[in-house]
């Protein structure tokens, strides 16, 4: 089984650019740079790389949108999303810390399809090792030509930054990174435009997850074939799965996308701790449906998982236990949630404190039978389309979930008065 992201990641060690470079690093860039920009994102769509940042949208047919040429609007921007705030993912911070030049061979090589000549790495305030490992490693690659002018001696000119995130869950939200990029408040932005076009100081600009850019490296080295022959599934590649909650062994795992959930959580994550039983699980984050036992044997990528009502997200799950309260579980998620709204859109603003307060009545003993139902409207409410951005949607998604398969869980602390799970 292929693991080209993190076969080279050591434990506690971070890979250096010699480290990098004897494993084949910058391989994939010099072949790109033989290639035209449009023939480099041909291949990365043929490879059916698609966005591991939560959305799943096609890499190389993002990239194509980015007008290109002499009359195209300059300069371009690319920016890696390592915001990494969604609760339950840690999958970036092992690519930052373990091997940062494979993120900045990728990057060199996506803003070379789009000809952008400045990048950016936006990283998450708390990735204080990941700051200095990034640091480091373009320092490195500065003094040895693969960033600045003339990388390689072929004209192409790429400069890169690493900026630090103020600490917000809204600012890996595509728009409100660019906001906050600016130095303005991360609020996000109504599309179209979609930054593609216009983005960061209104230039066409493309965001994509650190895993999504440490892909680009592999393609380029091995073609779109091989990428796609590693997969299991109909889309291309490896994805790095993670498991928390109470399993005998939570980590990160680097598979072929398409394994299924049970091969992940009783292979990889041992299973649940003893004494304790499998209720459910977020797939892909804290945003995302639960699924539960009869979706075991489903296929972890992109159809499979939305198959069956929910979504692939960032891939890393976080999985409920028998004796954890999923009514208190939904609350702290909630709570979350309703602390990182930016406050933009009302229904977002008002309708998740709202939420959360709902809950934590439920959860402690106050709950009526009536409050089901305005919880099942406040999904409506704050559902697709009705908000700036899918924090709010996204927010609704284990919750609407909760609801259709724990319900009497629900009703059994407004019944009791109390929650059945604490002693
Ligand atoms: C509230 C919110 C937070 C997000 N946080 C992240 C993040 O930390 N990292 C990320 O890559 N994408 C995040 N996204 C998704 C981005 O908006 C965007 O879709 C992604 O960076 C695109 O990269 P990809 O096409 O490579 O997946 C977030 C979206 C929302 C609505
Ligand atoms: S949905 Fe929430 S986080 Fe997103 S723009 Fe509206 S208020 Fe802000």
């Amino acid at each position: 089984m292929e693991r080209p992201l993190t076969q080279h990641i050591r434990p506690g060690e971070t890979n250096s650019l010699a480290d990098y470079q004897k494993n084949g690093g910058y391989e994939g860039l010099k072949a790109a740079l033989k290639m035209t920009p449009k023939e480099v994102q041909e291949v990365v769509k043929k490879a059916g790389l698609r966005g591991r940042g939560g959305a799943g949208f096609p890499t190389g047919l993002k990239w194509s949108f980015v007008p290109i040429g002499d009359d195209a609007p300059r300069p371009k921007y690319l920016i890696a999303n390592g915001d990494e705030m969604e609760p339950g993912t840690f999958k970036d911070r092992l690519l930052l810390e373990g091997d940062p030049h494979q993120l900045i061979e990728g990057m060199i090589i996506s803003a070379y399809a789009i000809q952008a000549e400045i990048g950016y790495i936006f990283l998450r305030w708390a990735y204080k090792k990941a700051a200095q490992t990034i640091s480091k490693a373009l320092a490195e690659a500065y003094e040895a030509g693969l960033l600045g002018k003339n990388i390689l001696g072929s004209g192409f000119d790429f400069d890169l930054y690493l900026h630090t995130s103020a600490g917000r869950y809204i600012c890996g939200e595509e728009t409100a990174l660019i906001n906050s990029l600016e130095g303005k408040r991360a609020n996000p932005r109504a599309k179209p435009p979609f930054p593609q076009t216009s983005g960061l100081f209104g230039k066409p600009s493309i965001v994509n997850n650190i895993e999504t850019l440490c892909n680009v490296p592999h393609i380029l080295r091995n073609g779109s074939d091989w990428y796609k022959s590693i997969s299991i599934s109909e889309d291309g590649g490896t994805k790095i799965y993670g498991v928390s909650g109470k399993v005998k062994n939570p980590g990160l795992w680097e598979l072929p996308l398409g394994v299924t959930m049970r091969e992940v959580l009783e292979e990889k994550a041992g299973g649940m701790r003893d004494g304790l039983k499998f209720k459910g699980l977020l797939p892909g984050g804290a945003s995302t449906d639960f699924l539960v036992e009869e979706h075991l044997e489903i296929k972890l990528d992109y159809k499979g998982v939305e198959q069956a009502g929910s979504r692939l997200g960032t891939g890393t799950m976080i999985v409920l236990d028998d004796q954890t309260c999923v009514v208190g579980m939904v609350h702290n998620l909630e709570q979350f949630f309703a602390q990182e709204s930016c406050g933009w859109c009302t229904p977002c603003r008002d309708g998740l404190p709202w939420t959360r307060n709902i809950l934590w009545a439920i959860e402690n003993g106050q709950g009526k039978m009536e409050d089901l139902e305005l919880l099942e409207s406040l999904t409506q409410t704050l559902s697709p389309g009705n908000s700036f951005c899918a924090l709010a949607p996204g927010a609704m998604e284990p919750l609407q979930s909760a609801l259709k398969y724990f319900r009497e869980d629900f009703e059994r602390h407004i019944k009791e008065k109390r929650c059945p799970w604490r002693s």
